[in-house]
């Protein structure tokens, strides 16, 4: 099956990274957003990122106006009726996902594939809202998805391998590096990740270490290209500490749980970059 026009639902972070993606690589985008004006700083974001890689040279301006060209907006879900994929991108959380997987069902054609980006809740439970279950699959991007390779292509319990392997190699077709996983919980990379920050952030108390000191026996120890806390501050503190809750809750490994000293500083509102503040101070 031919995936010529794609729906991305959500502007936010996540979506409109998705959509640039999709619209740099020729591919027809509808954006939907819940608000006019949501939808026109979705694009803005877009407009912003390719901006910058025209002043760098990556992307020439005549390239960047066809890619905008290629980005439609609105504020109806009516308007992903035409779609062969639509990937979801909205807010993490499993009663807005599930309405709006079972809206789309009664809109899309009965071939067209439904994706969501969700990083933690189950795919499955997401498929279980439509008729489709089959044509449902995960699509786990990364952030920033214009600059992030790995897409974790997954397949929920009733996913048929036909839908899988489409949504993979639309992946490819993107230009993404994706991998086939099955809908487990935290997937494959978050699986392997969250434990081991935590664990990095649990030795900072007991061995008595400086945040410093902790990133630099990572970058210098194992040549990981980035430190653990310069990484938390990176993802956001409270993302980390949301991701954790929701992979201790489904799998009840005590690593998962997020530290005492995460817990705090989400609290305390120190929450890495985006607030200038966490392990790290950011001039802003
Ligand atoms: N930010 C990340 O690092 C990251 C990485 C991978 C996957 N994800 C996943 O991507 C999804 C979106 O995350 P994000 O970081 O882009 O969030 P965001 O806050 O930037 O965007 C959320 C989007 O959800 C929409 N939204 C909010 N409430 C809604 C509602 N009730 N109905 C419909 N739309 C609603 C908003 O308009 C917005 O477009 C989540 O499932 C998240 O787990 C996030």
């Amino acid at each position: 099956m031919e995936i010529r026009t794609v729906g991305v639902v959500g502007l936010g972070t996540m979506g409109a990274g998705i959509a640039q993606v999709c619209v740099q690589a020729g591919v027809e985008t509808v954006g939907r957003e819940v608000t006019q004006e949501l939808a026109e700083r979705g694009r803005a974001t877009v407009e912003r990122y390719l901006g910058r890689g025209v002043e760098k040279g990556r992307v020439t301006q005549d390239e960047m106006d066809a890619a905008l060209g290629r980005l439609t907006l609105t504020t109806e879900l009516s308007d992903l009726a035409g779609c062969d994929l639509v990937i979801e991108a909205v807010v993490e959380r499993i009663d807005v996902k599930r309405e709006l997987f079972a809206q789309l069902d009664r809109l899309v054609g009965p071939e067209a594939i439904l994706a969501t980006n969700t990083s933690a809740l189950s795919v499955t439970e997401i498929a279980a809202a439509t008729t489709r279950p089959e044509r449902v699959v995960g699509m786990h991007f990364f952030n920033p998805a214009p600059v992030m390779p790995l897409v974790e292509v997954v397949r929920a319990e009733l996913t048929d391998p036909a839908a899988h392997e489409a949504a993979y190699a639309f992946a490819e077709r993107i230009g993404k590096e994706p991998i086939r996983c099955s809908d487990t919980p935290g997937f494959v990379v978050n699986r392997v990740l969250i434990p081991v920050l935590n664990d990095a952030i649990r030795v900072l108390d007991e061995a008595r270490v400086t945040p410093e000191d902790l990133d630099k026996a990572m970058l210098h120890g194992t040549r990981w290209p980035i430190g653990p806390c310069a990484l938390i501050d990176l993802i956001g503190v409270d993302v980390h500490v949301h991701a954790s809750e929701a992979l201790w809750e489904s799998l009840r490994e005590p690593r998962m749980a997020p530290p005492p000293r995460l817990v705090a500083m989400a609290k305390a509102g120190l929450l890495g970059r985006k607030t200038g503040r966490g392990f790290y101070s950011y001039g802003q």
